[in-house]
């Protein structure tokens, strides 16, 4: 941690990485890495990697390079892996069975402990070691098992107000997969907004600039 107890945006962006990539290496039996192979695999310069673990205590040694295990246990630490925090996810469609079952939520600081659908049909049925919850259920769970964190999968229509129940209900934090933008409403309120579209423009981005139209695009396959 910084002297000051705050890391940047654009370090903490990183620290996933770095934190994964610390965990390839660690099941690949290596225990140390230089900073220049460091830079290498995570494609960023060796200054730059020195300024990010800098922020929170350096651990690299002169001629020697970072402990793996040592790096990945502080990182780690840093991004509260090992907390545990109580997670539902409300909306049991499509996306939100895909989270609840594709995730492994218990390797990135959070205890998935409910899913939650105001859709009855789907109420008992079983998602992973879940079963869907009704969501007129919600708030009686919430005053009895305080959840944390809050994975959004539903309509944009209904999330606002959902949003503000569960923050009336203690919850601290959102993982935002609905299409309308929360981070406007509350203070205090941690929110990650998740579109993956825009992961997709930004992918359709490099291919516009690395080949130009020429019409061809649009056509249909024969
Ligand atoms: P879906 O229609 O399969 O599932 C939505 C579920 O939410 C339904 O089961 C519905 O009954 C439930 N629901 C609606 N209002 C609710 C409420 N107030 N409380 C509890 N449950 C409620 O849709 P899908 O494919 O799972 O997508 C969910 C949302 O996520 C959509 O709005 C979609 O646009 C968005 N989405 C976002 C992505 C992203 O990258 N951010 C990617 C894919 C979908």
């Amino acid at each position: 941690m910084s002297k000051n107890g705050s890391i940047s945006a654009s370090v903490i962006k990183r620290l996933p990485r770095y934190y994964r990539l610390l965990g390839e290496l660690k099941n690949q039996g290596i225990d140390r890495i230089s900073s220049r192979e460091l830079s290498q695999r995570m494609r960023l310069t060796a200054s730059q990697i020195r300024q990010d673990l800098n922020c929170f205590g350096g651990f690299g040694q002169q001629g020697f390079g970072y402990h793996v295990d040592e790096l990945r246990s502080e990182i780690g630490k840093i991004l509260g892996v090992d907390r545990g925090f109580r997670t539902i996810v409300i909306g049991a469609g499509n996306l939100g069975r895909a989270i609840a079952t594709h995730i492994n939520f218990d390797t990135r600081g959070c205890r998935l402990i409910g899913i939650f659908d105001s859709n009855k049909d789907l109420t008992g049925v079983k998602v992973g070691e879940l079963r869907v919850r009704h969501a007129d259920e919600l708030e009686g769970f919430c005053r009895r098992y305080r959840p944390t964190v809050a994975v959004l999968c539903i309509p944009k229509a209904s999330t606002q107000q959902i949003a503000d129940t569960l923050v009336s209900m203690g919850v601290r934090a959102f993982w935002n997969f609905s299409h309308y933008d929360l981070s406007i409403s509350y203070d205090g309120i941690i929110v990650e907004n998740v579109h993956l579209g825009d992961s997709l423009l930004t992918l359709t981005y490099g291919v516009n600039v690395m080949m130009p139209a020429d019409g061809t695009e649009t056509e249909e396959e024969q």
